[in-house]
């Protein structure tokens, strides 16, 4: 009985696992295909190459700041640079180079960098309007590389460092090239979660680091949520005393933001936090009193709370100071207010909401109090000076926006709708809804992530112009320090090309010959990166 039950279960199960593999072996590239372009990742605009070969040697190498270049020795960014790029071009081993003795019959002896633009933003901050664009020319035993900004010197840095090669006798190699160079989007980023898990600065500096290699130029820090508080405020210091999972080993102090905002400020990276209210504030309420809305079963307080209370006036006083000082803290001229997910069943128990909600005549549609709420926190931002991105459910919502506000569109069902919405609104849109990479599944879902096309919504061209980009965003609730660098890249690498570069590039057995050699790129420059599919890296990883 037993064994005639199983045999057919067997064989539906064993059908089941066929079906699922040949869903996705269906896809699968030809991993034998070699790219013509080598190991660039993201592929620039503009690029030519030829067999020309020049050699690189470690001991008299140089990056160095041209003659006529803009912003010369006391430009700390570029020198940072130039040391980094410097060690990724001579992996340890080659720095004094074996080849020293030999003269090569054509070597280049150096990179001359030169920003052309009077003020190269040196000291400054990359913003959404950073000129990023470069040309790069390797073509005598000088190459050049030559950019408005130094924004643009960071990411011609990057390709630079992805043109070199060791050859089969272990020389490192550049071949004749030209690139002229730019990103298709402004907006590249990438969403860590730092309240589902703790994530260590040291983890978030690596994967700031691994971003640059992508050319990604924004870190949306979803600092705070319903799980923790790690955010250190210094004018509400209970707030992650009470609400963190740690008051000391896991908070994120003044001085560990400062330190994440120049490590990323020096890799043309953009530090966007997000303070998301009036939902997603459960450990915002540990620390602070009176702040959440209390729910009610019946005719009593539950003992249980909801979003951010709207009726009182403390909540503003006390969003007014800490905004105040968010503002300060953080120096990216945008910071994303959250306005996402907001449950109305708890604001809908409370009878003192129930009776507010009569005064201000709204009636039973909650999405008024959440208006009403919004409204009240866009306003106190605005007195700071800062602009503002939201989720998409604050304009479904009826919120009146400030017309500088950015929409983040994340929802899947309907998107095309919605970006048509938001862009005939008028409103600059970012888009996140393709690029959820905390959704794993079986098989190489980079394809989907890659494919994935921000402009291919009906619209105007005024309307396309107003996607100012995307992000991947990894969210928290399985990631933390174990896994997170592993299960980010090499998938937000696809989402890094999408921005990058040029709309047509999609050639998928193309993608996959650069990627596959741009993962290992990164194991080689120190993170464990996941594999693609069945394969090998020259240099495996071992371990830190
Ligand atoms: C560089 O030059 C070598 C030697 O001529 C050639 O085999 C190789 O394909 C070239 N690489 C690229 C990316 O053009
Ligand atoms: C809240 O502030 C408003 C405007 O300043 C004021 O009219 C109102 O009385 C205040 N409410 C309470 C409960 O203090």
């Amino acid at each position: 009985m037993e064994t005639q039950v199983a045999a057919p279960l067997l064989l539906l199960l064993v059908g089941v696992c066929l079906a699922r593999r040949e869903e996705y072996y269906d896809d699968v590239p030809d991993v034998g295909f070699t790219s013509q372009y080598g190991p660039l990742w993201p592929l620039p605009q503009k690029f030519q190459t030829s067999a020309v070969v020049f050699k690189l040697s470690g001991a008299s190498f140089r990056i160095v700041d041209a003659k006529e270049s803009s912003s010369g020795a006391s430009c700390a960014l570029l020198q940072n640079a130039y040391r980094r790029y410097f060690n990724y071009i001579f992996p340890s081993t080659k720095k004094q180079g074996h080849n020293k003795k030999k003269t090569f019959v054509s070597a280049l002896s150096e990179l001359q960098v030169w920003t052309t633009s009077a003020d190269s933003d040196c000291d400054g901050f990359p913003d959404v309007t950073s000129d990023e664009s470069y040309q790069l020319s390797v073509d005598s035993s000088v190459a050049v590389l030559k950019a408005a900004k130094v924004w643009g010197v960071l990411r011609g840095l990057e390709t630079f460092s992805q043109l070199v090669y060791e050859d089969e006798y272990g020389a490192i190699s550049v071949n004749r090239t030209e690139i002229n160079d730019f990103p298709r989007f402004a907006h590249r980023g990438v969403l860590l979660d730092t309240s589902r898990h703790f994530l260590p600065v040291k983890v978030i500096l690596a994967n700031l680091e691994a971003m640059a290699w992508n050319k990604f130029n924004v870190f949306h820090w979803h600092i705070v949520d319903d799980p923790s508080f790690p955010y250190l405020s210094r004018t509400f210091p209970q707030l992650s005393q009470q609400g963190a999972y740690h008051p000391y080993t896991h908070v994120y102090t003044p001085s560990d933001v400062k330190m994440i905002i120049e490590f990323a400020r020096l890799r043309g990276i953009r530090v966007i936090p997000e303070f998301d209210t009036p939902g997603h504030t459960l450990s915002w309420g540990k620390g602070q009193k009176d702040l959440l809305t209390p729910c009610y079963s019946g005719a009593s307080p539950s003992g249980t709370f909801g979003p951010v209370n709207p009726i009182l006036n403390t909540t503003y006083e006390f969003m007014s100071m800490l905004f105040k000082e968010i503002s300060t803290v953080f120096t990216d001229a945008y910071i994303h207010l959250g306005g996402d997910e907001v449950d109305f069943g708890c604001w809908k128990s409370n009878p003192d909401i129930q009776k507010f909600m009569e005064q201000q005549g709204f009636g039973t549609d909650y999405k008024k109090l959440e208006s009403f709420y919004i409204q009240r926190i866009l306003d106190i931002v605005s007195t700071t000076n800062k602009h503002y991105m939201i989720w998409q459910e604050v304009l479904d919502n009826g919120v009146k926006l400030k017309p500088d506000t950015v929409v983040n569109v994340w929802m899947g069902n309907q998107l095309e709708a919605e970006l048509e919405k938001v862009t005939g609104a008028g409103f600059t849109t970012i888009l996140s809804a393709p690029w959820y990479l905390d959704w794993i599944g079986y098989g190489q879902d980079w394809q989907k992530y890659y494919l994935a096309e921000p402009l291919s919504f009906k619209g105007t061209d005024a309307q396309k112009k107003l996607v100012i980009g995307g992000e991947a965003c990894l969210w928290g609730e399985y990631v933390d320090g174990t896994n997170l660098t592993p299960r980010l890249w090499p998938r937000a690498s696809a989402v890094a090309e999408r921005l990058w570069s040029d709309k047509d590039v999609r050639d998928v057995n193309d993608a996959y010959s650069r990627l596959a050699q741009h993962r290992c790129r990164m194991i080689q420059r120190g993170i464990p990166a996941e594999p693609l599919i069945t394969g090998f890296c020259p240099h495996e990883y071992s371990g830190q």
